[in-house]
């Protein structure tokens, strides 16, 4: 894909939030992930292709530039700690935030914290800041579950309405940070590309500031 701009977008709600974005920008994929198995979406730009790809690998096809740019959430990025590839734009969009929960009867002890999270570099680096000695249990979803079963004392996980901690009885006990999609974009393809990743850049970069003045 030489002569193409290919943007790697992860699944689910980011992609759900950022289709009408890009729409907004003029760029639509000829047929939308859940009518399809393809991978690689055309769009109606002839050089512009879109990789539907896992959250946690959008980073790794944009530094090895198997995609030119990529779109997905800031927490990947906190986990990830690259610095193979540029961040040049917030979007703005699938705003949550990422907290520690626990159940509201927990009480703080001399024990060693047991913490289960998906993101276990960012719980570490948030708990060793604090120099509080932790057990980090690595899960891969349903954190929720971990206080309850008595996995974990706490979990570090995402929070948009609050309906998921509530509903499974836990309360949130600090944000460690504000979580929105960004714009990564491949070393190279910044230099190689340097027009339509520029042009890609600006119009993202000018809804972006709408989304910003709406929020
Ligand atoms: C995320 C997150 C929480 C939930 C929070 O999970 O991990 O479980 O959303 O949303 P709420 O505050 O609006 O209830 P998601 O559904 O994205 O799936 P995941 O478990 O695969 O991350």
């Amino acid at each position: 894909m030489k002569n193409c701009l290919t943007i790697a977008v992860s699944k689910g709600r980011v992609f759900d939030e950022c289709v009408p974005m890009l729409a907004r920008a003029n760029i639509v994929p000829d047929i939308y992930p859940d009518s399809t198995r393809k991978l690689v979406l055309n769009t109606n730009h002839a050089k512009i292709k879109l990789m539907i790809i896992r959250s946690q690998d959008v980073p790794t096809f944009v530094e090895h530039g198997a995609a030119d740019c990529g779109i997905v959430g800031k927490d990947i990025l906190m986990e990830r700690q690259s610095d193979n590839l540029y961040e040049p734009l917030d979007l703005g969009i699938a705003r949550c935030r990422m907290v520690v929960a626990s159940r509201s009867s927990w009480r703080e002890t001399n024990k060693r914290l047991k913490v289960a999270t998906k993101y276990v570099n960012v719980a570490r680096r948030f708990y060793a800041a604090r120099g509080v000695q932790t057990e980090v249990i690595k899960l891969y979803g349903s954190m929720e579950l971990a206080p309850a079963a008595g996995l974990a004392d706490c979990i570090v996980d995402l929070v948009d309405t609050g309906d998921t901690l509530a509903a499974n009885g836990l309360v949130e006990r600090e944000t460690i940070a504000d979580i929105s999609t960004r714009l990564v974009v491949n070393k190279a393809a910044m230099k190689m590309k340097h027009a339509p990743v520029i042009e890609l850049i600006e119009n993202l970069g000018r809804l972006a500031r709408d989304n910003k003045n709406e929020a």
